[in-house]
């Protein structure tokens, strides 16, 4: 079970940050060339929500349902605390993923509240851009001393 709830939450790191990098490109082109918001926007901000809150419940579910990292944080707090990999997976992970988060719906709530279109666009694409750089801070990249593969294919 764990190792099928990881293997979803890899996968869904791309569709977060590659719909990040499109939403944000979207919002800046419709931004630029005011647009009129509509209702394609609303879904695309509500899909994405949806995407980030699955992804982050995934992660709170990998978190409490048996990491060993977290396991070592609750037997052993100064030895996960002060060793690298640990460190990340069991703290700045989850708390900068859960900020990310934090920030996203916030700026979701500033979007949606703003009169003018081009307001709304403007707001959209900071919100999205600034939700995929602290993603892109707590991704376990490929090479990194905590890293894993950037595609996992197996169980
Ligand atoms: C919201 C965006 C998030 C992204 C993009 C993300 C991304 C990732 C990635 C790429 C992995 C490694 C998967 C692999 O080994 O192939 C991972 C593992 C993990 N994530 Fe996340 N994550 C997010 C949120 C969270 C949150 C909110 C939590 C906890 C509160 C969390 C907890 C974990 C845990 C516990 C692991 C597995 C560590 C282990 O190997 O035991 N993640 N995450």
């Amino acid at each position: 079970m764990y190792s099928s709830l990881l293997l979803v939450h890899s996968w869904i790191r791309w569709v977060v940050l590659l719909s990040a990098l499109a939403l944000t490109f979207l919002f800046v082109r419709g931004w630029l060339t005011r647009r009129t918001w509509g209702g394609s926007e609303n879904a695309q901000l509500w899909i994405f929500s949806q995407t980030l809150l699955y992804q982050g419940l995934f992660g709170l579910l990998l978190y409490v349902g048996g990491s060993p990292f977290t396991k070592l944080l609750i037997s052993a707090p100064s030895t996960a605390l002060s060793n690298p990999v640990p460190l990340f997976w069991s703290v700045r992970h989850p708390l900068t993923m859960l900020s990310s988060i934090a920030v996203f719906f916030v700026g979701r709530y500033l979007t949606l509240k703003k009169a003018h279109p081009q307001n709304k666009f403007r707001s959209a694409a900071l919100t999205l851009a600034t939700t995929m750089l602290i993603i892109l801070t707590a991704v376990p990249w490929s090479g990194l001393l905590y890293g894993r593969s950037w595609f996992r294919w197996t169980l």
